[in-house]
């Protein structure tokens, strides 16, 4: 048995997809679990020389072998879904579960204006409006639809993951945003509309936490923020150019604030979500020396200074290290630290 959740430490962006990529295809993953509050999320997988932007196909789907998952705390758009089964020619190995919530063009309208869009800032995905339609009890779920191209895609994902279990696989379940954002925990009202922590991944797929083995929180060398709220240590965008740090929203277009790294808001994360392991990316734009290096001695000084830090604050072992946009470039110390 092994279940691993891959979460979010910061306000989305962390490059979840990049290490949820790799991790699918370093350890031969058979089932790929997207788990968070639906396509507000922009997973960006570069993988073969290709660029792919998702918002709701498990960025595992590199793996070939993978079965993929989309869980019932999912809201699912049906054209994004079927364009990115399109691009990424998943059809035959994706299931969606029957409850999925259904996100219409209300919805959409909805959160593109007014408070969410003004005061809050939101992705303008519909994913507020569709969550709150669903505390109401009126939100169409998706085995309510009558299209024959999603309802081929239906299945009960809560008992395919525990059969898996059962046979032994590994499984692994792709939460989606970062903690900074969550319903509960995050800086409130700036956040989406859920809970974005790793119990919460776990009831959006249907999995009991007994199975689950590691927990691998993601955190971004640096902090990036979209739209409204609080972000600890920003600096001004002048200077975070002549870093090299200039991010746009994968969803939205716009470009991303960047604070350098809260340490408070780590352990924050470290904490709710129960982290077993830490992933720590873009190291290679605070130490650009660090680009492409294969092992860890190889690291600058600095860089490895401040990984060091950050394991002695938070007291959990930095297992991967992302220091290029590359699927491949990934420094894996997981053998080593466990
Ligand atoms: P909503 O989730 O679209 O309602 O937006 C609420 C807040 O969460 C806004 O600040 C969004 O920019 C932010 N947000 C939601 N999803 C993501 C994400 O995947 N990455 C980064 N920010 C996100
Ligand atoms: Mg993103």
């Amino acid at each position: 048995m092994s279940v691993t959740i891959v979460t979010g430490g910061q306000f989305g962006d962390e490059a979840k997809g990049k290490v949820t990529a790799y991790l699918s295809l370093r350890d031969e993953v058979d089932m790929v679990a997207r788990a968070g509050v639906g396509p507000n999320a922009g997973h960006t997988v570069q993988y073969r020389g290709k660029r792919y932007p998702l918002r709701l196909i498990p960025c595992g789907f590199v793996q070939e072998r993978a079965q993929l998952l989309i869980g019932a705390g999912v809201l699912i758009n049906p054209e994004v879904l079927l364009r990115e089964i399109e691009i990424t020619g998943v059809e035959n190995r994706i299931k969606i579960d029957e409850r999925c919530g259904i996100i219409e063009r209300r919805h959409i309208e909805e959160d593109s204006k007014g408070f969410l869009k003004k005061e809050i800032g939101t992705t303008g995905s519909g994913c507020g409006p569709a969550n709150a339609e669903r505390v109401y009890r009126r939100l169409k779920l998706a085995k309510d639809l009558e299209d024959k191209r999603i309802s081929r895609l239906l299945g009960d994902v809560p008992l395919i993951l525990r059969e898996g279990i059962e046979k032994g696989k590994e499984i692994m379940v792709e939460g989606s945003q970062g903690f900074g954002l969550s319903l509960l925990y995050g800086t409130y009202p700036y956040v989406t509309s859920k809970d974005t922590t790793a119990s919460t991944f776990l009831a959006d797929v249907g999995l009991g936490p007994k199975f689950v083995e590691e927990v691998i929180v993601v955190f971004k060398s640096y902090v990036s923020r979209v739209g409204e709220g609080p972000l600890k240590n920003e600096i001004p965008p002048e200077r975070a150019e002549e870093m090299g740090i200039v991010e746009y929203g994968t969803v939205t277009g716009r470009r991303r604030r960047i604070g350098l790294f809260d340490f408070e808001l780590a352990e924050r994360a470290v904490l709710i979500n129960g982290a077993t392991q830490i992933a720590i990316t873009n190291v290679d734009k605070l130490f650009p020396d660090a680009a492409g290096k294969d092992d860890y001695d190889r690291l600058p000084r600095e860089a490895k200074r401040f990984i060091e830090d950050l394991e002695d604050r938070l007291k959990v072992p930095v297992t991967l290290i992302s220091n290029g946009p590359d699927v491949e470039q990934m420094i894996d110390l997981r053998r080593e630290k466990l």
